[in-house]
């Protein structure tokens, strides 16, 4: 499907983001091997989060959507049943990532695949800490799905991340539910911590301090009533819509304000941005707020290091605030961009390049001078979510019209996006 968007005179409203993505997978499989019926509110309608529950449906889990709210029944940790064909995550590197973290314990054994786009991301950084727990795991070249998870008894390991991803530290803490003693997880870099968050929601037991996160084996998982926040990575690309375009006001409703995720808005704010935070309030362990917005150009500014892990998920749309910035934008030690759902480096820099815009391409990261002008042009998602709605906000800036190709690949994490964006610009 293509999309053609014309250039916004403003941005103004209210925007509700849909459920957070990352949080919803999380809440979906803890309930999946906790006891009794969970009641999920604000469920993300993205793909990805609808993958996941196609996956725990084919492992028994009975999941229903009632009214609007997602009903998930459980039967404890060693409740699942083999599936009779492989398990197919879609295009969600966190299905199949943080799910091999449980298949791995189970008495049973699992094939888990994906789509063209997943079967090309690597899987060592998850085989590596599941064999060394006892996981037998077979991948395609060694490291790509699908995989071909043995399950079996699991020992408790202590483990230094390589690389900052959440995924991975999700994946080794659900594996540790099942470990004899206490499993550790050492991050270098501080990355999202829903899972710990929603594994205390769950009733296991989880210390976390200074990097040092420790879970404790054969919990007791207890079915809970649970309200996802809304996506504050789906509301990246409102915020910098209203950024871009003069004489913009708008309002983002209960989003998820989690200090490992509100870096954003630390960001945007320390460029300049015009960003009130109220309502901010706790449930389920996460924070919840809103945010009010106000149009005005930023002066753009340098993304590096922990800050790269903790914005990892919008930099593609602060690239595009940074092109029409004072100073422009520099991010580096960003080569995990180079192995998301497309090497978004390069994604980036091609659709740039047909707007009339530079950037200067580094191997792990980029630099987008400021004060330039997106000129109208046929861009292409490459079949990336995040990279159709960074097009998307780009072409709101753009002289003329921008056809997106590929653009349903947003629904990946935001279905309702392109109709949302159609509310606050008309
Ligand atoms: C996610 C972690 C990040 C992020 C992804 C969601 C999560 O991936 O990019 O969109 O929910 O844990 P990595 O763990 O690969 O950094």
């Amino acid at each position: 499907m293509q999309i053609t968007i014309s250039p916004a005179a403003t941005v103004s409203g209210f925007v509700r983001p849909p459920g957070d993505k990352s949080i919803s997978h999380r809440y979906a499989i803890i309930a999946a091997i906790a006891e009794g019926a969970s009641r999920i509110h604000n469920y993300s309608t993205g793909a990805d989060c609808q993958s996941t529950l196609s996956c725990l449906r084919d492992l028994g889990a009975v999941v229903e959507n009632r009214e609007g709210v997602l009903a998930i029944s459980g039967h404890g940790r060693y409740g699942l049943r083999q599936p009779s064909g492989m398990l197919d995550a879609g295009n969600s590197g966190s299905t199949i990532r943080m799910l091999s973290g449980i298949l791995a314990a189970q008495p049973f054994s699992t094939s888990i695949g994906g789509d063209e786009s997943l079967s090309r991301r690597p899987m060592d950084r998850i085989m590596k800490p599941l064999g060394d727990m006892g996981a037998t795991i077979h991948a395609r070249a060694g490291r790509f799905p699908p995989l071909q998870i043995e399950g079996g008894p699991l020992r408790a390991i202590d483990y230094t991340l390589p690389v900052a991803s959440a995924q991975v530290k999700s994946c080794i803490l659900l594996a540790g539910l099942y470990a004899g003693g206490a499993t550790t997880v050492r991050e270098p870099v501080r990355t999202r911590d829903h899972t710990e968050l929603a594994l205390r929601e769950f009733g296991a037991e989880v210390e976390s301090a200074r990097g040092v996160i420790r879970v404790q084996a054969n919990p007791r998982l207890e079915a809970r009533e649970l309200l996802v926040p809304g996506d504050l990575s789906s509301a990246a690309f409102f915020m910098v819509a209203a950024l871009l375009v003069p004489d913009s006001e708008l309002a983002i409703l209960s989003v998820g304000l989690n200090p490992t995720r509100a870096a954003l808005v630390e960001f945007l704010v320390s460029a300049g941005a015009r960003i009130r935070v109220t309502n901010v309030q706790e449930r389920g362990g996460e924070l919840i707020g809103d945010l009010q917005i106000k149009g005005g150009r930023v002066l753009g500014g340098l993304i590096e290091k922990e800050l790269t892990a903790a914005l990892i998920d919008e930099i593609p749309v602060l690239a595009v605030l940074g092109a029409a910035s004072e100073l422009g934008l520099t991010v580096r030690d960003a080569g995990e961009l180079r192995v998301k759902e497309t090497d978004r480096i390069a994604t980036l820099a091609e659709n740039f390049r047909r707007m009339g815009v530079s950037m200067e391409v580094m191997a792990e990261g980029f630099h987008v001078p400021g004060k330039q002008r997106f000129a109208g042009a046929q861009v292409d998602s490459f079949g990336d979510h995040r990279i159709a709605m960074a097009c998307a906000v780009a072409a709101l800036a753009a002289d003329t019209e921008t056809t997106i190709l590929n653009a349903d690949a947003a629904s990946v994490s935001f279905p309702e996006f392109f109709d949302t964006l159609r509310g606050i610009t008309a």
